[in-house]
């Protein structure tokens, strides 16, 4: 299936490493120019990906913000469209590394840290979209694209915070989508399970993380593995035009781990 992406400007968070870094090669290898973002302790990460897009024949800048930060969200769009004038595509991922750190089994959760894991998959989603949905209304069109996890459409031991904000996500994804609609604005949500290749994961499984040996069991039951690529593929479904017909969905990728409703 063509999915041309020529002359679009896309804006996908959390793109110096991880999955929004293969999304945004994958969208700049389709012809679109790229506002990267990230926020990493090696800043070199970000403006190496902006040397890959430029090797692709594409424009890109890099900025840096906090993504559970409004006003730094805020200034990161604006900057974005100061130098590109337009965002058709925005891809919202990233910033879980940090926080998952304080994801545990319910009982071992610290109230103080609900906010926090509340803002995982879904509070920092809502900052993103609402720094850059006035920009798409002007214009009446765009896509948003936001990750989260299959923790909100199925239980899973461990992610009981995460999932509930997981769930928070797939619910918003449909009542954005109605509201947007009259604008011409599509919304979707593509929900992960354990990213075989992801640094994430890698990490995660390196680790003594109390959450590790679930996510461990879940990659031994997964019938098909799930990799980087397989997530940008179905992103540059979402954000191109081929998908038109599909709003306010939520999309499990997870090798046949779940079947969610
Ligand atoms: N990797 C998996 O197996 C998995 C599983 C379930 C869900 N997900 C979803 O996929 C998304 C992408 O996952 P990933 O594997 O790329 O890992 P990730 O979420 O850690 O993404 C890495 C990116 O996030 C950025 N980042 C980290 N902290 C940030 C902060 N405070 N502010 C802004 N940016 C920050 C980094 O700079 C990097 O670009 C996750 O956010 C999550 O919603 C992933």
């Amino acid at each position: 299936m063509p999915s041309n992406l020529a002359g679009k400007v896309a804006l996908v968070t959390g793109s110096s490493a991880g999955i929004g870094k293969a999304i945004a090669l994958k969208f700049a290898e389709n012809g679109a120019n790229l506002i990267l973002h990230g926020k990493d302790s090696t800043p070199e990460l970000g403006q190496d990906v902006v040397k890959e897009v430029i090797s692709l024949g594409r424009e890109a800048i890099f900025e840096e913000a906090d993504i559970n930060n409004y006003p730094e969200v805020k200034r990161m769009v604006d900057r974005g469209i100061e130098r590109f004038g337009k965002i058709d595509i925005l891809v919202v991922s990233g910033g879980a590394v940090a926080l998952f750190g304080k994801a545990r089994f319910f009982r071992d959760t610290d109230p103080e840290d609900y906010f926090d894991l509340a803002k995982i998959q879904w509070l920092n989603r809502a900052y993103c979209v609402k720094a850059a949905i006035n920009y798409m209304i002007e214009r009446q069109s765009g896509k948003i694209v936001m990750l989260g996890t299959d923790a909100g459409r199925w239980p899973t031991p461990g992610e009981s915070m995460v999932g509930a904000s997981g769930a928070a996500l797939v619910l918003m994804t449909k009542t954005l989508a109605q509201e947007f609609a009259r604008w011409k604005i599509r919304i979707n949500t593509i929900s992960l399970t354990v990213i075989s290749d992801s640094p994430l994961i890698r990490d995660m499984l390196g680790s003594d993380h109390p959450v590790a040996k679930v996510f461990k069991k879940a990659l031994e039951k997964q019938p098909f593995p799930v990799t980087q690529n397989d997530i940008a593929e179905a992103a540059l479904f979402l954000a191109s035009d081929v998908s038109n017909a599909i709003t306010g969905q939520t999309l499990s990728i997870n090798g046949g781990l779940c079947y969610p409703g």
